[in-house]
């Protein structure tokens, strides 16, 4: 007995010692591998660019401000606060408008391309994996910059995140920047700027492709079946590869997508930014619909994308 006790005393001991090193140390700081050279621009073409990434292709303002301003269709400023519960921390989305004090007003363009490229933020911890351009070209990232200075500041202190202790443990060991080659591609209607826009712009690749409980990728690249719980209802991301059988859009013309896309949102509590997308280009639509029609068809069968939660009695 004498001999249990000691044991369970000594292993109570490491835990804690354990636990008081991450608490410790699970802010670490990262450098960038490279330095982006990344320059805010103030030319009005550049600027009309970062705009339309950031309201249309790459639907940043969906997550840089609260629900209930983009319910009310008041997505001029992106004031940052939408909030995310995961089991391992609550996350706070930063305000993006040049307030000095609350927002970014106080960054260099290099920690916001750092952000946007390594997921490295302004303080040089490691974020996790909510957004989805490392590899975003630096053209479409100095617009992206260049268009967030222009916009008017305002001030809206945002909570900090609230990881738990896991979230720390995964924050002090597993959290780390990703290792990142820029796509530097000239825009057009190819299959090979369709691949760049739907990985990384767009994250068409992130929804429309299974993970698993980590948020690893499992399944076929674009064949669908990754699963949201929203309110009442179940959604599942279709099957987008052209499959005869199974591809949702096996039978659709490259003019049904785009009108697709223009129509926006057919379940108002759908997670894909269907608003951000209806103002995408045809030319940007049409590249991702060719590049869809390139990839290996995948038998991986969704049934239905929209599901009404069955109930437990
Ligand atoms: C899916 C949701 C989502 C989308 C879309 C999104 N963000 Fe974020 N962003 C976040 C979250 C969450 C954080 C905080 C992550 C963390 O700290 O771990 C963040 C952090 C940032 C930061 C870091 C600020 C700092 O503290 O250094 C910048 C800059 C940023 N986002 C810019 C953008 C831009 C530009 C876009 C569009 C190109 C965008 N975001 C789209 C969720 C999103
Ligand atoms: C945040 C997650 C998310 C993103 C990003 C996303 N989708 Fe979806 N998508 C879904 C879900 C969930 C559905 C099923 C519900 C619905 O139809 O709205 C869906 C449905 C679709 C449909 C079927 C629509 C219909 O009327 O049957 C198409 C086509 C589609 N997505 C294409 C794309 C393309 C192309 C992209 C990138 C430009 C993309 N999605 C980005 C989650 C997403």
């Amino acid at each position: 007995m004498k001999k249990f006790i000691k044991v369970a005393l000594v292993l109570v001991g490491c835990v804690s010692l354990f636990l008081l090193y991450v608490q410790l140390s699970y802010r670490q700081k990262f450098e960038a591998p490279v330095v982006t050279g990344i320059k805010a621009s103030t030319d009005s073409a550049v600027i009309a660019h970062g705009r339309y990434l950031v309201y249309s292709a790459a639907h940043c303002y969906t997550c840089h401000m609260p629900d209930s301003l983009i319910l009310q269709k008041q997505t001029e400023h992106m004031i940052g606060g939408h909030v995310f519960e995961t089991p391992f921390a609550t996350f706070y989305t930063p305000n993006l408008t040049p307030d000095t004090v609350t927002g970014i007003g106080g960054y260099t363009d290099e920690q916001l391309a750092r952000a946007i490229r390594y997921s490295i933020n302004h303080d040089g911890g490691a974020m996790v994996p909510f957004m989805t351009y490392n590899a975003m070209s630096d053209h479409d990232l100095t617009a992206i910059i260049s268009y967030l200075r222009s916009t008017t500041p305002v001030s809206n202190e945002v909570p900090p995140h609230n990881a738990n202790m896991v979230g720390k443990i995964l924050m002090r060991f597993v959290i780390k920047p990703p290792v990142v080659v820029p796509e530097n591609i000239a825009a057009d209607t190819t299959v090979e700027y369709g691949r760049y826009l739907a990985y990384n712009v767009a994250n068409c690749r992130g929804c429309h492709t299974n993970r698993g409980a980590t948020g690893e990728f499992v399944g076929d690249p674009f064949a669908g079946g990754y699963r949201w719980d929203v309110g009442t209802a179940t959604f599942t991301s279709p099957n987008l590869t052209p499959h005869d059988t199974t591809g949702w859009i096996y039978a659709w013309s490259e003019k049904d997508f785009i009108n697709r896309f223009k129509r926006g949102k057919t379940f108002p509590e759908s997670p894909m930014p269907w608003e951000a997308f209806s103002t995408m280009s045809e030319n940007d639509i049409k590249a991702i619909y060719r590049f869809l029609r390139a990839l290996p068809p995948s038998s991986n069968k969704v049934e239905r994308t929209y599901a009404v939660k069955e109930t437990e009695l």
